[in-house]
């Protein structure tokens, strides 16, 4: 059962809506998630930011920012502090890594130490926990003196560099505590680790120990090094963190033409496999697709690790398919499945959803462990009426046969995209994080922009969408009821970002119950990428190419229903350059973390002459990919 429009008003936006995308730009006309009437999101009352283009970070009245973390800061009690000129490969193992990303706040149960995930994993612990954050990709020019400029760095990185580069990717896992001066790392925390690309990791599931994941030095293929391209990621209510694998295909060098295999020629083509990347094959010769042309096949998967445990080695889940994942993120409800959303972030790629095979017992950790492993992945098809199907990836069934070139159900999670495009999944404008509201209990997909797009749906309305937009997916049954698990879903055009006064009506942003004039001048945001939501449903949405729009990517905060829905307010805005990424509340969402990646990442800014020197301004220093705290200095809910 779909829900119905709660009022006149829902039918108003939605006829604005077409009204505003007339011009060959439609949206469907159905009706949005309805929870219980205006709870969700409805205290939003900070005092809203400008657009702004500067080298600082912009938050409203009344909020301070910690600068927790930065690229190089040590996490070890004895390291010394960062030096960049005296960086190597040892010393980066042992510091924050490169371009965070995702953040998961894990509590710390008092009581507890490590290896006792299950019972943190039930902390509410708000001022002391694990910070686990990802760290996408390196940037040689901006770590390293003497790099003229990006395309310098990308063939001509020594040996030395990369081994630092390959320190610098992965993951960290810091301890952190709010004192009576705000956040600081604990840098004698047992729990204290970094995850790079040399981190030895299991590989589970369905695919682990095929042929195509077999190497030289891993003949069972079903043990790898490393994870790379760690984009968003989730959390699991059993404690464990899953990480992304996203845009792994720029770690590869080789010619894809030279294999003999005409399946892994097309597999490697797909994710940007070129003679042209970065030059780590060179060095470390497993990325060299000719010396070892199946080691790309052992990255674009989820990886899952235990923060708890420090001595707990990360296993890539096979079962949720490989291709450039974004993230996944759970549902869970007791004695029910678990559900989990997830995109590929490619233009024209997939909206994907698991569900285990088993249920969810929350007071059975053992059993939860493995909820992961043997479910179903399935790929989303978004109807031009407002209906959707959720398309089964399984060998056997539908297209997913020999006869289309499949042997296994390995080969229908290697190559989950041939698989879901075969069973007619719908071509998205790049999926980046999807997420479930706890409140209304509806799941939003970001859809960052899309220029390759040829041809239109109504879920994605626009022949080219250079300012992205939002749908909500509405799961059949009531409000409290709603089934994440079933075969079909309603959808609808939550907002599209831009301008909501732009001439070019491709670039015409849509927001609220009606047009024009309902956001304000600072409260429009164009590519919308990562999600959370705060505890009452609000949600908080985190931008990737606002600067092309003239102004700083950031946070902007909305409600998913009452009067405001669909109305962003502009909460905080990134140093010039940068993108932001993670947002990540604590449980009584009094602190909000964010990642500023990238920032000074602009043409011909270099070590040696960057854009701006953000957050340390100081001329011996870099700009450096910082996570902050953001607070109350009153102490109170941030965005109440
Ligand atoms: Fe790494 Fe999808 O942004
Ligand atoms: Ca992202
Ligand atoms: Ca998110």
């Amino acid at each position: 059962m779909e829900d119905k429009p709660k009022n006149p008003a829902r039918r108003t936006l939605f006829k604005a809506i077409g009204a505003a995308t007339a011009a060959g730009v439609t949206g469907n006309i159905l009706p949005g998630c309805v929870g219980k009437k205006g709870d969700t999101g409805k205290n939003l009352a900070f005092a809203e930011i400008p657009h702004s283009l500067d080298a600082q970070h912009h938050l409203p009245t009344g909020y301070h920012a910690d600068i927790l973390l930065r690229w190089g800061d040590p996490l070890f009690a004895g390291n010394t502090p960062f030096a960049p000129e005296k960086l190597t490969v040892t010393e980066q193992e042992k510091r924050f890594g490169y371009n965070n990303d995702f953040i998961a706040y894990m509590p710390l149960d008092a009581d507890a130490g490590p290896g006792e995930g299950e019972r943190h994993s039930k902390s509410n612990n708000s001022a002391r926990g694990l910070l686990c954050v990802n760290h996408e990709y390196t940037q040689p020019h901006l770590m390293f003196s003497g790099y003229k400029d990006e395309v310098s760095a990308v063939r001509g990185v020594p040996a030395e560099h990369v081994a630092v580069e390959q320190a610098a990717c992965g993951h960290t896992i810091v301890e952190v505590e709010r004192t009576g001066n705000g956040w600081r790392p604990v840098l004698d925390s047992p729990y204290n680790r970094r995850i790079t690309l040399h981190t030895a990791m299991a590989i589970t599931g369905p695919a682990a120990g095929d042929r195509r994941l077999q190497t030289t030095t891993d003949p069972d293929g079903k043990r790898v090094f490393g994870t790379v391209g760690n984009c968003a990621g989730g959390k699991t209510p059993w404690g464990t963190v899953l990480i992304a694998e996203e845009g792994f295909g720029g770690a590869f060098q080789g010619n894809p033409d030279t294999i003999a295999d005409p399946v892994e020629v097309a597999n490697h083509r797909a994710f940007g496999i070129h003679p042209d990347n970065r030059n780590w094959g060179d060095y470390d010769r497993r990325f060299d697709i000719g010396v070892e042309p199946n080691e790309p096949n052992r990255f674009g998967w989820m990886v899952e690790y235990d923060p708890y445990d420090p001595a707990s080695q990360p296993r890539k889940l096979t079962s949720l398919g490989r291709f450039e994942h974004e993230g996944f993120t759970l549902v869970s409800k007791p004695d029910r499945p678990i559900v989990a959303y997830g995109g590929d972030d490619d233009e024209n790629q997939f909206v994907y959803r698991y569900v285990s095979r088993r249920q969810y017992q929350p007071d059975d950790y053992a059993h939860n462990r493995d909820l992961l492993s043997d479910g179903t992945l399935y790929a989303g098809r978004f109807n031009d009426d407002g209906s959707g199907r959720w398309l089964p990836l399984v060998f056997g069934r539908g297209p997913l046969t020999e006869a289309n070139g499949f042997r296994n159900q390995a080969d229908v999670l290697i190559d989950a995209r041939r698989a879901a495009r075969l069973v007619g999944a719908t071509p998205m404008d790049r999926p980046e994080d999807i997420e479930t509201n706890p409140v209304n209990d509806c799941t939003y997909v970001m859809l960052t922009r899309n220029t390759k797009r040829s041809g239109t749906n109504n879920a994605n309305p626009r022949p080219r969408n250079p300012t992205g937009h939002v749908l909500e997916i509405v799961p059949p049954g009531r409000h409290g009821e709603r089934n994440h698990a079933a075969g079909t879903f309603a959808w609808n055009i939550f907002l599209l970002g831009g301008n909501p006064n732009a001439e070019d009506p491709e670039e015409r942003g849509a927001y609220g119950e009606q047009l024009p004039g309902i956001v304000s001048a600072d409260g429009w945001f164009t590519c919308p990428d990562n999600v959370a939501f705060d505890a009452r449903g609000g949600m908080w949405v985190a931008t990737d190419g606002c600067e092309k729009f003239g102004f700083h990517n950031g946070l902007w905060a909305m409600p998913t229903d009452g009067d405001q829905r669909a109305i962003p307010k502009h909460f905080f805005g990134c140093p010039e350059g940068a993108e932001l990424c993670g947002p990540e509340f604590t449980p009584d969402g009094k602190t909000l973390f964010v990642s500023v990646q990238h920032p000074a990442d602009r043409s011909g800014s270099t070590f040696d002459n960057p854009l701006h020197r953000w957050p340390d301004n100081d001329p011996a220093l870099p700009p450096r990919p910082s996570v902050l705290a953001i607070y109350r200095r009153d102490g109170k809910i941030v965005g109440s």
